[in-house]
């Protein structure tokens, strides 16, 4: 084709594609023009030589009127708009069948529509419920290939794949995904704004991982916790008091959140959300930004037709340009709170150092230090001066990490003991057992004796999972499994939502049953499919990696916070129970906790749709016994934060 002449279908479509944005054609320099649809031109135009066809444009134009009137009347025959549109077409039919053609060798799952792929045939709220159903089409224990427009998607159905994969190919399995390279966005999760959950696998995510376990992931970490982790919990049962048993909703969730937080934000830079006003920080800011960066890297319908990202203004990628911009600004200062607290209790502890006529890079004995604190001295004693820069931002990353999954979590278990009264009362007769007798309230060290309450929490997340479809690993190189090509970066999810309810692993898995975990250590039936235990007996590494919950995620990226929360929530129960009744709001109401109906999945979480239960001070029990516990625990955690 001679792009040359004037009649050619490539100077057609650039010349249409300039007039509908009503702007001179460009006759210079090809990249003058910033805007969406330009650039679009320009990818349309890639496989053929633009430069030449503009020089005969720019020739043809520079002659005289006559010819632009040909040109006019050309442009405007019937023949020759007829053979624009069907260009204009031809191509759009032809990118979007490239981008959802599925990649060779591709997993077996739902034939989907030409550009769109599977995209609209997919639950909106609850993805795993559709996936869930095709697993039973194309298979359970095979993976399933999904496409959401240009995205590539495999979904793993059961525990032997995600064991398979995330576990044991985990030095593969251990990226995130990147819909569309490393574009912006991946840079600007990873590079301008990094928050751990976003980053791939590699040297900072295991450094990062590794500080993370030392101040809050470890066993030892979150014993160090202990005397924190009752002082707060006994403030939250002080907040809830006060209250009274009218609040619900959305107050009762406040209250949650600023207990949920608490440990963690004191773990990071020593002190509890609430007391770092002096340091700019507000709850309510502080959530408003982190739903800003979390609705930043929502999948958009760009994502999945990588053309739309072209598109001029706030559709486009320069809508996308500005929000982050906005983001990143607010994120920063956000950071620069933590970083200002952290500082404050580094100086307390020098000056407890000083005052016990120590030098000031002694390690603060008898104190609690934070791994801000922490990593100030070691930074002031010169040994690391890589984490000064992500300090802040690191535990922005941690308490926003802990804060909605946490809630979810908390709200769900409040409900289900508000709708089942028998489960509430036997956790409570098993807290005051173990506590020794009924007045005093069980303290941290104690919740690993707790049985029942095990089996509950362990129910919890395997009924009603805070990421139902869990968060998506990518291999960091191409990769067969089970004879099926999975590519590289390709979103792969575990589709823990089916995972927890097969029947063939649980009996009757929409009944709410902690006994189911006091009878088997992951609440299987006997001779379950994919018992982690029994499934490899050849290898011990089968049950080293065993698991009663896959609500955690998994391999490497399992959540760092995992026996923290294990520990914060199940503590937080325990008091709670001690001190209140837990009812529905509207006596008699029946709680609806159904899948569908009384659930949502939000930006971040799978929640109850309402929180929906009052906390009414138990018979026997009085104000004065919620106070002294608190003043008693809050002295325990003073003396150790040198409050
Ligand atoms: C019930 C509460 C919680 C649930 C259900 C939960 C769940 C999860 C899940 C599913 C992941 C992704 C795992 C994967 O990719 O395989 C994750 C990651 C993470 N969680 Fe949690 N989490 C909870 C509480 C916490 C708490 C309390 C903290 C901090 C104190 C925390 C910190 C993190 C961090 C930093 C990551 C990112 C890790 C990474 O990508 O490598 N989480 N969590």
């Amino acid at each position: 084709m001679d792009v040359r002449k004037p009649g050619s279908t490539w100077t057609t479509m650039v010349v249409l594609v300039d007039a509908c944005q009503g702007v001179a054609v460009n006759l210079g320099d090809s990249n003058a023009s910033n805007d969406g649809f330009s650039e679009a031109v320009n990818i349309l135009s890639k496989p053929f030589p633009p430069r030449t066809f503009q020089v005969s444009i720019s020739n043809m134009i520079s002659t005289n009127s006559s010819a632009m009137t040909d040109i006019t009347a050309l442009i405007l025959s019937p023949s020759f708009l007829i053979s624009a549109a069907l260009l204009v077409a031809g191509n759009v039919v032809f990118f979007l069948i490239s981008y959802t053609r599925r990649p060779r060798g591709f997993p077996p799952g739902p034939l989907g529509l030409p550009g769109l792929g599977n995209l609209f045939q997919i639950n909106k709220s609850i993805p795993a419920l559709t996936y869930s159903a095709w697993a039973h089409k194309y298979g359970q224990d095979r993976p399933l290939g999904v496409k959401l427009g240009a995205t590539n998607i495999v979904v793993l159905n059961s525990a032997r794949m995600v064991r398979d994969l995330f576990e044991r190919r985990g030095a593969i399995y251990s990226d995130r995904p990147r819909p569309n390279g490393e574009d912006e966005k991946w840079k600007f999760q990873t590079h301008e704004v990094p928050a751990s959950l976003f980053h791939d696998s590699g040297p900072w995510l295991t450094r990062w991982r590794r500080e993370f376990n030392g101040a809050l992931g470890s066993a030892a970490a979150v014993a160090r916790l202990h005397p924190m982790n009752d002082a707060e919990t006994a403030r939250a049962l002080v907040a809830l008091l006060e209250a009274g048993p009218t609040t619900r909703r959305a107050e009762l969730e406040d209250i949650i959140l600023s207990w949920v937080t608490s440990v963690p934000c004191i773990a990071v830079c020593g002190r509890r959300p609430d007391a770092m006003a002096h340091h700019g920080f507000d709850m309510d800011t502080f959530r408003r930004r982190t739903a800003g960066y979390m609705m930043l890297h929502k999948p958009s319908l760009m994502d999945s037709i990588p053309v739309l990202r072209y598109l001029p203004g706030k559709f486009g990628m320069a809508g996308w340009r500005a929000k982050s911009r906005a983001v990143a600004k607010d994120v920063f200062e956000i950071a620069d709170q933590f970083l200002s607290a952290a500082k404050e209790h580094r100086a307390a502890l020098d000056g407890a150092d000083a005052a016990a006529g120590k030098g000031l890079s002694n390690r603060t004995e008898g104190y609690y230090e934070s791994l801000g604190a922490r990593m100030l001295r070691e930074q002031r004693e010169n040994r690391d001066k890589d984490m000064w820069t992500d300090l802040g931002l690191s535990a922005w990353n941690i308490v926003a990490a802990a804060m909605y999954t946490s809630l979810a979590t908390f709200s769900t278990m409040l409900m289900v003991v508000a709708k089942y009264p028998d489960v509430q009362q036997r956790i409570r007769d098993e807290v005051l057992q173990v506590s020794g007798g009924d007045g005093a309230p069980l303290k941290s060290a104690d919740v690993g004796r707790l049985v029942y309450t095990e089996a509950f929490w362990h129910e919890v997340n395997r009924w009603r999972p805070v990421a139902p479809q869990g968060i998506p690993h990518a291999p960091a190189q191409d990769d067969v499994y089970d004879g099926y090509q999975i590519p590289k970066h390709t979103a792969v999810y575990a589709n823990v939502w089916h995972i927890h309810h097969s029947p063939e692993d649980y009996e009757s898995p929409e009944r709410f049953e902690p006994e189911r975990f006091l009878r088997h250590p992951f609440g299987m039936r006997p001779g379950a499919a994919h018992d982690p235990a029994t499934m490899e007996p050849s290898t011990n590494s089968a049950s080293a990696s065993a698991r009663a919950t896959y609500s955690f995620g998994f391999g490497r990226r399992v959540c760092p916070g995992m026996q923290l929360a294990k520990q914060s929530l199940i503590l937080g129960l325990a008091k709670i129970l001690w001190a209140f009744d837990v009812l529905p709001a509207q006596e008699g109401e029946e709680l609806d906790l159904g899948v569908d109906t009384g659930f949502v999945q939000g930006l971040i979480t799978f929640h109850p749709k309402h929180l929906d239960v009052s906390l009414r001070l138990r018979p026997g029990r009085n104000k004065q016994d919620i106070l002294d516990h608190y003043s008693e625990t809050y002295k325990a955690e003073a003396e150790l934060m040198g409050w």
